[in-house]
């Protein structure tokens, strides 16, 4: 087994799976104490502040102290990320309050990023079509994944490792061509499309996976194309708020280094079964 060098201060708390790490801490303390500049990719969902029932996490705190989360976060991964590094964050638009009027969680998260630094490098937006069907106002069917660099003259862009098949079939200028961008709108469900769509998980994948205990889980597909997309075999890949133990999973599929913090206690087994049974 690999010794662990990322986790500093927690190293009675830290479990290893496979080529994983992770530790069950807040994450901007466990950041705080990461060498400098050994993470290449960082990618997340942290909580939306939808009073979602995540355990000892309390989801529906004043807006403030939500932004005073991510900011910190921000700026301790700004430290930890390599010059070429990248940050993969995935907020929503929220319905708020008793009106549900609606947050645009991505343009809070943007100005925040900027101001340590970072360069929006896309905008991607995630299309799904399993969700709620609302009666007062359009049904929201979309979240943003932002990707931020720090260098934006120096950063990983494996494109052809993400391609997708042509549209046209019959065009002999395409044959034995490689594929295309995928574009910044992701649709996996019709692989010829622009968009990304990867259905969210659903309560019976949850149960059949027996993790319907979490109530947020990413697509694994989704993240796989995120980490092929900006990092390279043996490169490190974060997710300071792991949830469930998707990344590790992805991060472990395509030989990455996947590293993981969750503050609940609850979500450990969980995250050692998932990584342990789902990774091919
Ligand atoms: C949206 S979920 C992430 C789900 C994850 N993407 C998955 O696939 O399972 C957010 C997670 O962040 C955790 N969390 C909240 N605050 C945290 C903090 N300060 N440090 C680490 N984890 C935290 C919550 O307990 C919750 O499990």
């Amino acid at each position: 087994m690999k010794k662990q060098i990322y986790f500093k201060e927690n190293k009675k708390n830290v479990f290893s799976v496979k080529n994983s790490f992770f530790t069950i801490a807040d994450c901007v303390e466990t950041m705080a104490n990461m060498p400098d500049g050994i993470v290449n990719t960082i990618v997340t969902s942290p909580p939306y502040n939808l009073d979602k029932s995540y355990g000892i996490y309390d989801d529906n705190r004043e807006f403030c102290e939500w932004e005073s989360l991510i900011d910190n976060v921000a700026k301790e991964a700004y430290r930890i990320l390599a010059p070429n590094g990248s940050f993969l964050l995935n907020v929503s638009p929220i319905p708020k309050g008793k009106t549900k009027e609606i947050v645009p969680l991505d343009a809070i998260a943007y100005f925040i990023f900027k101001k340590y630094g970072y360069f929006l490098r896309n905008s991607i937006i995630w299309h799904f079509n399993n969700m709620q069907n609302c009666t007062n106002r359009l049904s929201g069917r979309w979240e943003s994944i932002l990707w931020f660099v720090k260098d934006i003259n120096s950063y990983k862009f494996n494109l052809d490792d993400i391609r997708i098949p042509y549209i046209t079939k019959n065009d002999k200028r395409l044959v034995g061509g490689s594929g295309r961008n995928p574009t910044d709108t992701w649709n996996y469900d019709v692989p010829e499309s622009d968009f990304w769509y990867f259905d969210r998980v659903n309560n019976m994948t949850k149960n059949k996976l027996g993790i319907s205990e979490h109530p947020c889980v990413f697509p694994t597909p989704m993240i796989e194309r995120i980490i092929k997309m900006t990092t390279n075999e043996g490169d490190v890949v974060l997710d300071p708020f792991l949830g469930s133990g998707t990344t590790l999973i992805a991060a472990e599929n395509l030989r990455r280094i996947g590293l993981g913090v969750e503050l609940d206690e609850r979500y450990k087994e969980m995250i050692i079964k998932r990584v342990t049974n789902e990774t091919v």
